[in-house]
């Protein structure tokens, strides 16, 4: 979909979320210039290891970590000034220096606390067939700015104008959780004191991202585009309603930064070798058995942002393909493949076979729909020495060769980077194309 020229990225999930891209984004962080983040709030949930130390972000790209990046927030992000002042702190806590080097669009929407109370009032009255969002309030900011009264991140720097109309959207959210669902109002003094302290900290953080890219451009800086959440939970594209509020596609990345999407360059793909998914929504390959406790354990696969259980199952290579299509994936990098390590036979749904006997190749729009299916799923050997830590590929067993050859047949796309361990070290470079070359210049293997 972009540019062929590797210098600029865009890094995308390919699945439901989860898929690694903290750590795919923090290690190509040390060969970019820039990265920004474009979609999406502090739903998302991203863990860095580095030097022995653990960094969850949420809304702060993952390119933070490294001294000489510079970080954006696009304007397609739902901004809670709360949780972005308390994750700068924790930053600052440990020892991460981002004065001159962090910065938001004054165009991304904000997120009061009012929204998060009517996220969970309005999944509290869906029952069972709630969404399971993260309670962030992500759903209700970003219906506000499509309505065209919500607040956008400008306002951080205008404090009067701030008071006004937070007061104002936040009395109308209170009347809808009082009459609508009998729930406790917000005490919106209280968090008018929140949003002003938290606004004096944002205001000089405030600056329109698309010129400050031009710019680095034309410095010849090389930019990094991290999309937050994936495919399969992208507003229109994922699996509706079970998804979340924004767009996660690359496309997202040009509107919201205010560029060009010829300027995005390859996309990477980021899928784990098996799928997760947290919430509700239809999961075709998922396994309610001993299989799918294992790989929950073996992948430790409990959500950064809430804790969740992950729900787990084989890799899903009808919904991937898709993904590919959709979101225009150039590469693919494939996660936590030494959580297969050990299994017996290592299972892919190839396609999916409706109640009434018809196979299909490809993800259906109605979520009813995706429920009925039953995957046809085709089974490859397992392996039984150790994928963990391994950086060259020459040392996988060859059914882990196999597998990955398997996947890239059934997608069609190069599987250019295999991450076996969480630490940036434990990362494997394939192929000769030219974003693993780019790969390997980063990563220096
Ligand atoms: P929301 O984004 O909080 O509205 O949640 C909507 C759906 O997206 C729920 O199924 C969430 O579990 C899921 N979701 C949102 N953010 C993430 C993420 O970063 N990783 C995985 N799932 C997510």
């Amino acid at each position: 979909m972009g540019s062929t020229d590797p210098r600029s990225l865009v890094v995308v999930g390919g699945q439901w979320g989860d898929e690694g891209k903290g750590k795919v984004v923090d290690l190509l962080a040390a060969g970019h210039r820039v990265v920004v983040r474009y979609n999406g709030g502090h739903n998302a949930g991203h863990t860095v290891r580095f030097a022995d130390r653990r960094f969850a972000l949420h809304l702060v790209p993952s390119g933070i970590i490294h001294p000489e990046t510079v970080c954006y927030m696009g304007s397609g992000m739902v901004i809670d000034p709360r949780a972005l002042v308390a994750e700068l702190d924790r930053l600052a806590g440990e020892g991460i220096e981002f004065d001159d080097r962090l910065f938001l669009s004054p165009r991304a929407a904000l997120i009061l606390p009012t929204h998060g109370a009517l996220d969970g009032a309005r999944e509290g009255a869906l029952g069972s067939q709630k969404i399971g969002t993260t309670g962030r309030g992500i759903g209700p900011a970003y219906q506000d700015q499509a309505q065209r009264r919500g607040l956008r991140a400008y306002l951080l720097a205008e404090p009067d104008r701030l008071r006004v109309e937070a007061e104002r959207l936040m009395d109308g959210h209170n009347r809808e959780l009082v009459e609508m669902f009998a729930a406790d109002p917000v005490d919106v003094d209280h968090a008018l004191q929140e949003l002003e302290a938290a606004a004096r900290r944002l205001a000089p953080r405030i600056r329109e991202v698309g010129p400050e890219l031009e710019r680095h451009l034309e410095a010849g800086d090389d930019i990094l585009f991290e999309g937050a959440q994936g495919v399969m939970l992208d507003l229109v594209w994922g699996t509706y309603p079970f998804v979340t509020s924004s767009s996660c596609l690359p496309a997202a990345a040009a509107s919201s930064c205010g560029v060009s999407p010829t300027l995005l360059g390859p996309v990477l793909g980021i899928m784990k070798a098996y799928v997760t998914r947290v919430g509700g929504g239809p999961f075709p390959t998922e396994l309610h058995d001993a299989t799918g406790d294992r790989l929950r354990e073996a992948g430790a696969e409990f959500g950064t942002t809430t804790g969740r259980p992950r729900r787990c199952g084989w890799f899903d290579a009808v919904a991937a393909r898709y993904a590919v299509k959709v979101a225009g994936i150039d590469a693919l990098a494939l996660m936590k493949m030494d959580v297969l390590d050990g299994l017996d036979t290592v299972r892919v749904a190839t396609a999916y076979r409706l109640p009434d006997g018809r196979v299909i190749d490809t993800v259906p729009p109605d979520p009813e729909q995706i429920e009925t299916v039953r995957p046809v799923l085709e089974d490859l050997p397992g392996w039984s020495g150790r994928t963990e830590g391994v950086t060259d590929e020459r040392e996988l067993a060859p059914q882990a060769r196999a597998y990955l050859t398997r996947l890239e047949e059934l997608l069609g796309v190069p599987v250019v980077l295999v991450s076996t361990g969480p630490r940036r070290e434990e990362t494997l470079i394939r192929g000769d194309g030219p974003v693993s070359v780019r790969l390997r210049e980063i990563v220096g293997a």
